[in-house]
């Protein structure tokens, strides 16, 4: 069975191709990075524009790649939300107009959801019960995942999402957008142990996580060490300190999570989770504590529609109905 999935939801125009819920036969991605750059972030509006040029083009690039023809398509899955509305309405639409014209069902996928299922899109698949993290732009939530369509929230961000605080910080620093990649980069060459940035509610007994005094903290220093920044202390040094602070947080939550939790399984997700050190310093932990860790290969982590193809298999096969197909920029998992 061949699911088209399509994904319009901030800055990227994607389409795949998925057979059966678990080969990828295409996923391709038009990102609007460069034109946003210029900006500093997404500005919805360019966004909204270059989704409507690009959309038609992407998803007849992904039929192509798969080897495939539209008449073979069984399933159409799209981005309902969150997101931007009107970079969601294009996907939507879209779907829309291929449903009808294919005569096949659409249905309506909630990103994150999509995010969290990238993990079983590669073999072996994760071990149930687990829990996930889910970093974003917008995201930072840590899930007990009982089984697919079956999610608890167990605590997450009270202000700023993890990557926002790294977009943010990035921005601070002269660094470019977007951040996290450009903070990692930045931070290959620079000291963590220089700067000892806060690592908030750390100790707190709950499992929630904040990142915007993070942010002041960076913001405060650069003011307070003005004079000392380019000689003693580098740009990088200010990134790879921020990094540290950020990551250090994110897996001892995570951590605690699976451990109150009593699980074997960890798994992250989201456009942060295709930070190196994150990465590394997760599964060093995981190991340390007896549990699998898994997470989506660094082109699964970002935007794409191959997690997106991989939810609404997922939905139909389990007899649950997908979103309505109408944007829902807010909607929950
Ligand atoms: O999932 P995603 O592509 O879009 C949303 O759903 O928001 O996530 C984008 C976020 C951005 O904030 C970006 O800076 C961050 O993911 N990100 C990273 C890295 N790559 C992307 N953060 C840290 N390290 C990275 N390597
Ligand atoms: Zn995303």
């Amino acid at each position: 069975m061949l699911t088209l999935g399509i994904e319009t939801s901030c800055d990227e125009s994607a389409a795949a191709v998925l057979e059966d819920g678990v080969e990828l036969l295409s996923n391709v991605v038009a990102t609007q990075i460069d034109v946003h750059a210029k900006f500093g972030g997404v500005v919805p509006e360019v966004a909204a524009r270059k989704h409507t040029e690009a959309i038609n083009l992407v998803i007849q690039q992904a039929i192509e790649d798969a080897g495939v023809r539209f008449g073979e398509i069984e399933l159409i899955a799209v981005t309902a939300g969150p997101g931007l509305v009107i970079s969601l309405v294009v996907g939507i639409s879209a779907a829309r107009a291929l449903s009808e014209s294919l005569d096949i069902p659409a249905v309506g996928v909630n990103h994150m959801e999509g995010h969290l299922l990238a993990n079983f899109i590669i073999k072996p698949e994760p071990e149930l019960p687990a829990v996930c993290l889910l970093v974003s732009g917008g995201h930072t939530d840590i899930v007990f995942v009982e089984r697919s369509g079956k999610y608890k929230l167990l605590g997450g961000t009270v202000d700023d999402a993890a990557g926002e605080a790294f977009d943010k910080v990035a921005r601070l620093l002269d660094l470019g957008y977007p951040g996290g990649p450009a903070i990692q980069q930045a931070a290959e060459n620079g000291d963590p142990s220089k700067i000892s940035f806060p690592r908030p509610m750390i100790h707190k007994k709950n499992l929630n996580l904040s990142f915007s005094g993070l942010k002041t903290a960076v913001v405060n220093f650069m003011h307070t060490s003005k004079e000392k920044i380019g000689r003693e202390i580098t740009i990088s040094d200010i990134a790879a300190s921020f990094q540290e602070a950020v990551v250090d947080v994110l897996v001892k939550k995570t951590l605690s999570a699976a451990d109150e939790c009593g699980v074997s399984t960890v798994m992250i997700a989201g456009g942060v989770a295709a930070n190196g050190p994150l990465r590394m310093m997760m599964k060093q932990e995981c190991d340390r504590a007896g549990i699998t860790f898994f997470t989506p290969p660094f082109e699964m982590c970002t935007d794409n529609a191959a997690m997106i193809a991989k939810t609404g298999y997922e939905l139909l096969m389990n007899g649950r109905n997908g979103l309505e197909l109408t944007p829902q920029p807010n909607c929950s998992l």
